[in-house]
């Protein structure tokens, strides 16, 4: 990869993967780029400015070289097994990762995993410096980075540095807890523009500058010694045409009610996607479901569950203690209610291809989106946008980021049982103008507010020129 001194980037995103899949083929390794919303939004701009996206690329030992696909450069990042372990499942996912989620798990504190993580970080500031323009923009995305605004600017203090966090950021008491607090908040005062997904989090972020650094912030911003920082939220959103386009495609209806068909035809298809994260809620929403079930509320065969739950972070114990509790729970309810051919309960622990989900959407009557906390959920806003049919119900949890922007849905709070319950009730008996009626206000926000929205938002309140217009310019 060319230094910043030669042909540099006069744009470069930092995250912890890269947005590429490697397949294998009878010719060797080829790299598929992954159906990412981050990507889908940033390409344009990565296209246009000879972009650079510094990335894991899964996998440990040696990086593959930079390549280049689709118009934009991919520079990966080695991680060591050792960094994978500690930087990465450790102190990423198994520190910050529960503790910035209202601490629904407790948080693991392991000293040596710090170290990694710093380590890491370098690693990623590193290559930024190298790859950079003069001037550039570079855009640092998530909690497994947060060192990165700090660590680069102080190699490369001409460029100009956004960092967006996708994840909630917790109230000042819960960042308390962080042995390396004062660390992290300094490294994401780096950053000219911390980004969040609500309002919220932006003030949390501000109160803990008053708090740990006796900073005085005005407004939305604060003065970190010489520099001006600004907090603000910027709601991420998905491709809602590309999820459109899929949704109406034939193949995809066709497979929508064949779905429903290898169901058994029941009046209510009640889906859940989700990574396999005890974030998202999916033992309570099993347990309102049983528990409707045991009071004959709702009947097999009449109303079947779908729930798929990608694997996700197998070797973390808050993980492993998840997927057995759920496999336990499923497996229950099915034998209480289940019948021969017919389960109360269909468990998918695999990974879909986006158009095999569009129709997992379209078969579904009641989308349940029930995160305990959530920085925004993307499901909710891609069951929204495959409903070109205006049909279907969202019910979601009032803590998904989501539910600030989907006024509509059916809301809920996950930990009131009853509660749960009875929303589900209403949504599966809902009358089906107040359905339609709902479902189309959330689709005329959703189609104002997609991922180009929110990219150019955030990289306008950055100070690149009319994003808007230089890379979409047919948007
Ligand atoms: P998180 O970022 O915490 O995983 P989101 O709901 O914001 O949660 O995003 C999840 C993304 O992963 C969505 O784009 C969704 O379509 C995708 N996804 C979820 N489950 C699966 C699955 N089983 N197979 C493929 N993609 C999935
Ligand atoms: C969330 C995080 C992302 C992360 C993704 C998948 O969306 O905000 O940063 O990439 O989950 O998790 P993984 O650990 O597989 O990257």
């Amino acid at each position: 990869m060319s230094s910043y001194a030669g042909e540099g980037s006069s744009f470069v995103v930092v995250a912890n993967r890269l947005p590429v899949d490697e397949v294998i083929t009878d010719e060797g390794r080829e790299w598929r780029q992954s159906p990412g919303g981050l990507v889908t939004a940033l390409q344009p701009v990565l296209q246009a400015e000879k972009g650079t996206w510094i990335g894991w690329a899964g996998g440990t030992g040696e990086a593959p070289d930079p390549f280049e696909l689709d118009g934009m450069r991919l520079s990966p990042v080695a991680l060591t097994a050792d960094e994978l372990t500690s930087y990465y499942e450790g102190f990423s996912n198994a520190t910050l990762w529960p503790l910035y989620h209202d601490a629904v798990e407790p948080p693991v504190f392991h000293r040596p995993w710090w170290d990694a993580y710093v380590r890491v970080n370098e690693r990623f500031a590193e290559r930024a410096a190298e790859v950079a323009a003069p001037g550039a923009v570079v855009w640092v995305q998530d909690y497994q980075l947060q060192l990165v605004p700090a660590m680069l600017r102080r190699r490369r203090p001409d460029v100009r540095i956004g960092f967006f966090l996708h994840i909630p950021f917790p109230p000042v008491e819960l960042f308390m807890q962080l042995p390396k607090r004062l660390e992290l908040l300094d490294g994401l005062l780096g950053a000219d523009l911390v980004g969040f997904q609500r309002p919220l989090a932006a003030q949390n972020f501000l109160r803990l500058t008053r708090h740990l650094f006796a900073l005085q912030p005005r407004g939305k911003t604060v003065e970190f010694g010489e520099r001006v920082v600004r907090a603000d939220a910027f709601p991420i959103s998905i491709d809602v045409a590309a999820m459109e386009s899929v949704a109406v495609s034939t193949p995809v209806q066709q497979r929508a009610r064949e779905l429903r068909e290898n169901l058994g035809d029941p009046e209510t298809v009640i889906l859940g996607v989700d990574r396999l994260d005890y974030t998202k809620g999916i033992e309570q929403r099993l347990k309102a479901f049983r528990e409707l079930l045991a009071e004959g509320r709702l009947r097999v065969p009449d109303a079947v569950m779908v729930q798929v739950a990608t694997p996700s972070r197998e070797r973390v114990e808050h993980y492993k203690a998840l997927r057995s509790n759920v496999e336990r729970e499923v497996g229950r309810i099915n034998g209480d209610f289940g019948r021969v051919g017919r389960p109360a309960v269909h468990y998918l622990h695999q990974s879909y291809r986006r158009d095999e989900l569009a129709a997992l959407y379209l078969a579904a009557d009641v989308m349940m989106v029930t995160p305990l906390r959530d920085g925004m959920n993307l499901v909710a806003k891609e069951y929204v946008a495959s409903r070109t049919d205006l049909g279907g119900t969202l019910l979601l949890s009032e803590f998904a980021g989501a539910a600030g922007e989907l006024r509509q849905a059916y809301q809920v709070n996950p930990h009131d049982l009853d509660g749960l319950k009875a929303t589900l009730m209403t949504a599966v008996e809902a009358d089906p103008m107040d359905r339609v009626r709902r479902m189309r206000g959330m689709r005329r926000y959703l189609r104002g507010h997609d991922v180009r929205h929110w990219a150019n938002g955030f990289l306008t309140a950055l100070g690149v020129p009319s994003p808007a217009t230089a890379y979409n310019p047919g948007h």
